[in-house]
């Protein structure tokens, strides 16, 4: 009786841990902007264009240019995870659904 009761318990623990933990990867995909200012302005600044000195020091390229915004998803998504040249690899540091929100973030600079 006692056991059956700490198993609910359990299972209710659970089950609530899981639909907290739901929310949270949905709002990772809209949070593109979030992630890029948190992680990524300090070499390609806020608009993206590489304008910050680490950005101009590094050689960072302007996101919002024909060069890097006719590449495609899949390229986009392999340079953020395993890096390229001097731009740090994030694929330990951010989920697979976090590097895709940035993809779409950074596809969305192209029109500003
Ligand atoms: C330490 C500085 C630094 C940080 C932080 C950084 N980058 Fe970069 N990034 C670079 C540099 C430098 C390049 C150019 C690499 C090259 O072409 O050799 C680059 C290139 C890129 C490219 C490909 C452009 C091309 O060269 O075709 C993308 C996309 C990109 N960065 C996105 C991001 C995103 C998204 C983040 C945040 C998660 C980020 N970067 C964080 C320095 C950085």
């Amino acid at each position: 009786m006692r056991r059956n009761f700490l198993c609910l318990v359990a299972a209710g623990i659970f089950i609530s841990l899981a639909t907290l933990a739901l929310p949270v990867s949905v709002r990772a995909q809209s949070d593109g902007e979030k992630l890029f200012s948190a992680r990524c302005t300090l070499c390609h600044a806020a608009d993206g264009s590489g304008s910050s000195p680490t950005g101009k020091a590094l050689k960072a390229k302007d996101l919002k240019s024909d060069e890097v915004q006719k590449a495609s998803d899949e390229d986009l998504t392999t340079i953020i995870t395993n890096g390229k040249g001097k731009m740090p690899a994030f694929g330990k540091k951010l989920k697979p659904e976090e590097i895709q929100a940035l993809v779409v973030y950074v596809r969305t600079l192209a029109k500003k």
